[in-house]
């Protein structure tokens, strides 16, 4: 197995910056953005519930929409992908059940096993939290993906520009994602980096790790 050096996750982490300029010429190869939807997916949730979708918009009509709702940010509609990470906002006890299938699915087994698994879920999520919370819950889950991905992307030597300045419920009325039972909670645009855009070259403006990490 090959794994990244520790020097080499560094440079490709002070490597990434959020990218203003894409090359809209330059497309991501489709092994590459394979790997990156996998990223998405094999991210890690709280219990393993996964409350979310993750919207790739191929279509340039719809990024073409999608751009005034975003600050008119040109990244929409120039960098090679555009994805739209989007949560769900409740999770009911036939949300737990879902996930209870698919485990058997995957590793086989029966729902009265995982009883008390169910139980836990039913018990942590469900019952203990209210919709609002459960909201919230879900959306920590989708920057755990977000970040993921990104990190997955700086390591592939892809860009990306992670995307808060976005009117969510423009989002969702252009992706009709309430009608799936989503939200849109935050984008990211992935690409390549323009030669000419000017953040590439700035400093990385962040607080000494000696202030950000202790050590007890
Ligand atoms: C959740 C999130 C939302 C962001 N939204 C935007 C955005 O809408 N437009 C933009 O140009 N940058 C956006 N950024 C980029 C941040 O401004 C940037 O990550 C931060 O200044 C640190 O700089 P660096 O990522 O280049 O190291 C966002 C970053 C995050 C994490």
């Amino acid at each position: 197995m090959t794994t990244l050096t520790p020097a080499a996750l560094v440079t490709q982490l002070r490597w990434r910056y959020a990218v203003k300029k894409f090359d809209a010429a330059r497309k991501i190869p489709a092994e590459t953005w394979a790997a990156l939807e996998e990223a998405l997916v094999l991210s890690p949730s709280s219990y393993g519930l996964q409350p979310w979708r993750f919207v790739v918009v191929d279509d340039p009509a719809v990024r073409a929409k999608l751009q005034p709702l975003s600050w008119n940010q040109a990244q929409v509609t120039e960098a090679s992908h555009f994805v739209v990470l989007a949560a769900r906002p409740t999770t009911t006890e036939a949300d737990v059940d879902a996930f209870i299938q698919r485990m058997c699915e995957v590793r086989g087994g029966t729902p009265d096993a995982l009883a008390a698994y169910r139980k836990m879920m039913v018990g942590g999520v469900v019952k203990a939290m209210s919709p609002e919370l459960q909201g919230h819950w879900a959306g920590h889950q989708v920057y755990i993906a977000l970040g993921n991905f990104m990190t997955a992307a700086a390591a592939l030597g892809v860009d990306t520009c992670p995307m808060e300045g976005i009117n969510p419920a423009g989002y969702d009325e252009v992706l009709g994602l309430p009608a799936q039972g989503f939200k849109t909670l935050v984008a990211c645009a992935v690409g390549y980096r323009s030669a000419d855009d000017k953040y590439a070259a700035a400093p990385k403006v962040r607080y000494a790790t000696t202030e950000v990490v202790r050590h007890v």
